[in-house]
């Protein structure tokens, strides 16, 4: 049976001004979820994944926070006009970048509103285990910092399990690999949760994988904070496709000097996609996910994370099979379901058909 992976009214119960540009709206949602999970939100024409920052073990209400970003459609269309009262339209939570069960230490790298799944393991390690837990928060200056009392609150009560130490970019500059391992330090069989921005997570990474720590020690939250405006995204989509033009061109270059022109791109098979009850069909390319041949054929199918994780851009198979390069979303019976991430999809069939939900 197909979970719920739809849009639903939901009443915003209260908003809490965290610092100068970021909020937490209080959600009237009586989801069950796990700590370090999002929800989704369709505004502004657009889908916006946000972390909860609020604990299933720790808080009674559902919450997520929202910071202002520059050229941030949805975030900052939150942040000027939704008040207590305004009803938005929401997923139910879901995600992977949770918990597991372990005694292993937790140790959290996040950087400015990524603090906000970190937020949620953080109360919920502390409420439910006896784990030791350490935060390195990194902002830009004080007044960036958001849950600054938050955190220190959690500190009086677990002294011996709860360390949190704040960067300021402003007093030592930005994060470097050697104020990560040495964070680190001795606790080289902590459980690693990454949560920021994309420059800083891939130095977190880095780091600790020289400091020794294997891929599955390692969990992270790509998208949390992302909120790129239509515009940005188009350009972005536009950016790749002329790389994949390009591409394409150097391939056929090598092909008329002789090299290896069977292995140049080819057009096999035809992707058909149905979206608001029309059907459009176009010649399949290799290593295109469904999501891109439905850009391609100038179609706008929803889409959020791009990384697995949301299943905003979730569509049936009626024909053909795909396999999925991520998937962090669907369960298995949806699965044989036939049910697909499009942005992870690409087809292994010569045709296949898939469905976009109206
Ligand atoms: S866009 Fe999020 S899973 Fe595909």
């Amino acid at each position: 049976m197909a979970r719920d992976h739809g849009f639903h009214p939901v009443r915003i119960t209260r908003v809490v001004e965290e610092t100068a540009d970021a909020r937490t709206f209080v959600l009237d949602a009586p989801w069950p979820y796990r700590a370090g999970q999002f929800v989704t939100f369709r505004a502004c024409g657009a889908l916006r994944s946000y972390s909860m920052s609020s604990s299933p073990d720790a808080d009674g209400e559902l919450m997520t926070t929202v910071k202002r970003v520059p050229g941030g459609l949805v975030s900052n269309w939150m942040l000027d006009n939704l008040a207590a009262g305004d009803v938005v339209e929401v997923t139910r939570p879901a995600g992977v970048f949770c918990l597991r069960d372990t005694s292993a230490p937790l140790v959290a790298f996040c950087g400015g509103s990524g603090v906000t799944p970190i937020l949620s393991l953080v109360k919920s390690a502390l409420a439910t285990t006896r784990r030791r837990v350490r935060v390195l928060l990194a902002n830009r200056d004080a007044d960036a910092i958001i849950f600054r009392s938050v955190l220190a609150e959690l500190g009086e009560r677990h002294p011996d399990r709860l360390e949190v130490h704040h960067h300021l970019d402003v007093l030592s500059d930005f994060v470097t690999e050697t104020q990560i391992r040495n964070f680190v330090n001795a606790d080289t069989h902590a459980d690693f949760y990454i949560c920021g921005p994309a420059p800083f997570m891939d130095l977190t990474e880095r780091a600790l994988r020289e400091h020794g720590a294997g891929a599955d020690q390692i969990f992270v939250e790509r998208f949390g904070s992302a909120d790129a405006s239509p515009a940005e995204q188009a350009e972005q989509h536009e950016q790749a496709e002329h790389d994949e033009q390009a591409e394409q061109g150097r391939a056929a270059d090598d092909g008329a000097s002789g090299d290896a022109a069977a292995d140049g791109p080819r057009e096999d098979g035809t992707v058909t996609i149905v979206l608001k009850g029309k059907k459009h069909a176009v010649p399949q390319h290799p290593g295109e996910t469904l999501l891109q041949s439905a850009r391609r054929a100038g179609l706008a199918p929803p889409f959020s994370c791009e990384a697995g994780n949301c299943a905003t851009c979730i569509a049936q198979i009626t024909a053909g099979e795909a396999k999925m390069r991520v998937n962090n979303a669907l369960d298995d019976d949806e699965v044989a379901e036939g049910l697909i991430l499009t942005c992870q999809g690409e087809p292994v069939s010569a045709d296949i058909t898939v469905v976009y939900e109206d």
